[in-house]
């Protein structure tokens, strides 16, 4: 066990929750849940937080961590000001931040993949939501903060899986976006990546895909394959005319060989459950 005290905001969500299990064994970790149950309520490591009705102070003054993993959906309003109240407290301790951000805060664009330096721009609530907490964020010292954006996230266990084996089940039509181009990522590879992030003291942007890009009607298609042998009904989606790109590639901060990945290692891990 290292020093590092973590406490994950979001833990019992799909990523959080990944990320839970990826770092228990290793650090002093913590976690909040909200609605969900799942035997949190008599786990002592985790804590029960609503964005909308409780001070993120008392929690962080009570926890004490070194570093926040900000893993949380919920109310936009209540999200800003919960990220103020952590930079705040952020920037008085000893701690540190690692926000879950997301391709989206390059949605605005659509000619080329987006790279770490790019300025971010986006036409989507939801994308300039993340673009004002990073900016938040981005204004602390370097050291005390990791911005990693992530693309669409696979898995097992991630809701999109277990959306399109109902969509399947039920002959519900499963939407594609031919036009799209994108990376992907599980949340195997970017658990591993995320604790390597932390275990090297790292801080300032990183982009957390496949390496390589994909057409994202091409992309669903293979993992429904893998999937097994149905024959559902496609939804193609055309939004523009013109081909969009929605990725978010590396280049100034490169991970070791071992934690990048390509999207045909996200479809082989999709395998029949
Ligand atoms: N999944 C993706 O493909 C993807 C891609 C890019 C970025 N991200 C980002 O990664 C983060 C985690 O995403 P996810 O897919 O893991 O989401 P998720 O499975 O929906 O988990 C969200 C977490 O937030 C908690 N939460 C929801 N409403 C809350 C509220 N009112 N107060 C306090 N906590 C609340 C949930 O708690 P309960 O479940 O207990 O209610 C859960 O722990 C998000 O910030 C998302 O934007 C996700």
């Amino acid at each position: 066990m290292e020093s590092k005290k973590i406490l994950i905001l979001g833990a019992s969500g799909f990523i959080g929750n990944a990320l839970y299990k990826e770092l228990c064994n290793y650090y002093d970790t913590y976690g909040t849940y909200f609605s969900s149950r799942n035997g949190y309520t008599s786990n002592q490591q985790f804590f029960q937080y609503d964005i909308q009705e409780d001070d993120i102070f008392e929690l962080l003054e009570e926890i004490r961590p070194t570093i926040i993993i900000s893993a949380l959906r919920g109310d936009f309003a209540a999200q800003i000001q919960a990220h103020q109240h952590l930079t705040e407290y952020v920037a008085k301790h000893n701690c540190k931040v690692f926000f879950l951000s997301s391709a989206n805060v390059f949605d605005g664009y659509s000619k080329f993949p987006s790279y770490e330096y790019d300025k971010t721009l986006s036409e989507s609530i939801y994308g300039r939501l993340k673009i004002k907490i990073e900016n938040m964020l981005l204004r602390l010292p370097k050291r005390k903060a990791a911005i990693l954006r992530v693309p669409m996230v696979f898995g097992n266990t991630s809701p999109r899986i277990k959306e399109m084996k109902q969509a399947i089940w039920n002959n519900d039509p499963i939407e594609v976006f031919p036009n799209l181009i994108i990376n992907v990522t599980n949340d195997d590879k970017l658990t591993q990546q995320i604790h390597y992030l932390i275990n090297r003291n790292k801080s300032g942007i990183y982009h957390l895909g496949s390496s390589d890009l994909v057409h994202h009607e091409d992309f669903i298609r293979e993992v429904v394959d893998r999937i097994g042998s149905f024959n559902p009904i496609y939804k193609r989606v055309f939004t523009t005319n013109e081909e969009r790109f929605l990725a978010v590639l590396p280049k100034d901060h490169l991970l070791p060989k071992n934690l990048q990945l390509n999207y045909q290692q996200v479809i082989d891990h999709h395998l029949v459950g």
